[in-house]
């Protein structure tokens, strides 16, 4: 199979109905979306509109009752648990709302962990450079509470971009980022992986 022209993302038909224990929510009505390998794509609604499920739902961290999510030609949706983790770890970096640093490791050790998870090679120089790059050389060795909101957040993206993902998923991103750091991280990305 050829990957040039297999869209990044692919959803199709996507229904998500969270259910509480007496309230149901229709989150996803039937969505559908198709994002290029490079593709940077914004997507912008009302607080409750369904943007953090569908985020969630594309990083594999949720499964849908109904429809596809397919991440560079491969279904993820028919994947066990253990094999989407594992896809999920080698393909996509994701940035949550609320930050999903470990408290007790400082800023670098944080951007180390999926690195030394991947046994990855000179891990100690990229935490470094990744951190410098979202402006926080200053603050390696600060831990998640001795950071600002910002700041923390901009931690979780080095952390996300440190095993270069072909998918970076971010929720929220910018409400805690000013635009200068957001263009940086763009560009910040392989040009061959998408960013949502
Ligand atoms: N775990 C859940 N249980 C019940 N309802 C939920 C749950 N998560 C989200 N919802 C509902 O689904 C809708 C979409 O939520 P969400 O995807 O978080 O929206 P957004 O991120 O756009 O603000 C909201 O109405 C929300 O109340
Ligand atoms: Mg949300």
């Amino acid at each position: 199979m050829k990957m040039e022209g297999v869209a990044a993302v692919e959803l199709r038909n996507l229904y998500k109905i969270h259910s509480g224990r007496d309230v149901e929510t229709v989150a996803l009505r039937g969505a559908n979306l198709s994002v290029a390998r490079g593709e940077f794509l914004d997507i912008r609604g009302r607080s409750g509109s369904g943007k953090s499920t569908l985020l969630n739902l594309i990083g594999g961290l949720d499964q849908p009752n109904a429809g596809q999510v397919v991440l560079n030609g491969v279904e993820i949706t028919h994947l066990h648990e253990g094999e989407r983790a594992a896809f999920r770890r080698s393909h996509i970096g994701t940035v949550y709302q609320q930050d999903n640093l470990i408290p007790f490791l400082t800023a670098l050790e944080n951007v180390l962990l999926p690195m030394e998870l991947a046994a990855r090679p000179g891990r100690e120089k990229r935490a470094q450079e990744l951190l410098a790059e979202v402006g926080l050389k200053e603050r390696l060795h600060h831990r998640p509470a001795q950071l600002s909101g910002g700041e923390r957040q901009r931690v979780a993206i080095a952390v996300a971009l440190a095993n270069e993902p072909d998918l970076l998923l971010a929720d929220e991103l910018t409400g805690e980022l000013d635009s200068a750091t957001a263009d940086q991280v763009r560009w910040r990305c392989p040009s061959t992986s998408s960013f949502i």
